[in-house]
């Protein structure tokens, strides 16, 4: 018996706004999202607002440095406690009629609450959302039973560390959004394969990595992409290959849903987050890191170089995607599997279809 190829995802996983709710009640409801940096809340009382699934939530940072994640609602009758996008404060305050909190999020005092027969004050708090820092990377995650980040993405925190010895001294040089029109599955489907490069990507392929040498693994919950650099005349940028054990290779970890961790030759570390929107609307944010978010000519124009060539390019590719994900004339196509893996090869988005299927009919 001969087998089949195996298909693309049906097109209304991309298409149909009922499951994109869907989606948000369960996949991202129960999986690890990307918040913030650590940097962006470097004192006790900073905080700042997020949104995820639909959830409005809020980090801060505690009196001893510690970070938390709650749910930005008072525990009284409903109203939103945070209403600016960021700030520091010493207490956490409803604007409605005043009841405060502490930085732990429990009940400190409200007018008149010393009235209320039976009301214990010390049973209030603010309800916590699960959250990690990951090597400076703050993730939250909806679901109080999920998986610890180490569970679901083993080995990354280390690795990384290996890759990048510096990644606690850093802090973002810039940090960009990228409106996408296209369901957030098309963009992180393309990001997972290099099948397009050759045709797409001339900079990457040419001027930064060495496409014979790419390989797509899937390790717990991440997809790892591994390639040398290309030969040092070739590179678009300056590498020194003294400079680290690494620094002469490219490595990234996606960690389903929405985030990655890539490092360029140089070990020059750069992310990618994806925001879903809308069905058909997706925020990608790419960010470029130097110790303490100082300025440096080489990253700068590495990170300029990256958004006017593979950048642009993905937005057209995913754009035109989502228009075909729409057309009466399209079915979902034969994926390209090869047993040996290699730059040519589509195993990673079986993976990736994988998981949307085990989250959305868990
Ligand atoms: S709703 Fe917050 S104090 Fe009343
Ligand atoms: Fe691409």
């Amino acid at each position: 018996m001969s087998s089949q190829p195996i298909r693309a995802l049906d097109p209304k996983y991309y298409t149909d706004s009922a499951f994109f709710e869907k989606e948000r009640q369960t996949l991202l409801a129960s999986t690890w999202q990307y918040a913030s940096h650590v940097s962006q809340i470097p004192n006790s009382g900073d905080y700042f607002r997020l949104e995820i699934a639909g959830e409005s939530l809020f980090c801060v940072r505690g009196k001893k440095g510690e970070i938390r994640t709650f749910y930005n609602v008072c525990q009284h009758r409903g109203h939103e406690i945070v209403t600016h996008e960021s700030g520091n404060t010493r207490m956490l305050v409803c604007p409605y009629h005043s009841w405060s909190y502490d930085l732990g999020g429990r009940l400190r005092n409200g007018p008149n609450l010393d009235a209320v027969e039976g009301l214990d004050k010390g049973s209030i708090c603010l309800p916590q959302v699960r959250t990690d820092e990951f090597c400076g990377f703050i993730f939250v995650n909806l679901d109080p039973d999920a998986k610890s980040m180490d569970e679901v993405f083993p080995g990354v925190r280390e690795e990384l560390r290996e890759f990048v010895p510096h990644i606690d001294e850093l802090a973002p040089l810039e940090y960009v959004a990228i409106e996408e029109d296209c369901n957030w599955k098309v963009s992180v489907e393309n990001y997972s394969e290099c099948y397009h490069c050759s045709a797409n990507h001339h900079t990457f392929v040419d001027g930064i990595i060495k496409p014979e040498t790419y390989r797509i693994s899937h390790v717990g919950y991440t997809l790892q992409h591994t390639t040398e650099c290309q030969n040092l005349d070739r590179m678009s940028y300056p590498v020194d290959p003294e400079s680290n054990p690494r620094a002469t290779q490219y490595k990234s970890w996606f960690l389903w849903p929405g985030f990655s961790f890539q490092v360029y030759p140089g070990n020059v570390l750069n992310t990618y987050h994806w925001r879903p929107m809308a069905v058909d609307k997706v925020m990608v944010y790419r960010g470029w890191y130097t110790i303490g978010g100082e300025e440096s000519d080489v990253i700068r124009g590495l990170a300029e170089q990256d958004r006017d060539t593979t950048v642009a390019e993905d937005v057209r590719l995913v754009e035109s995607v989502q228009r075909g994900l729409k057309s009466r004339g399209y079915q979902g196509g034969p994926l390209v599997v090869d047993p040996t893996g290699g730059v040519m090869s589509e195993h990673s988005i079986v993976a990736l279809n994988n998981w949307v299927r085990e989250a959305i009919d868990a």
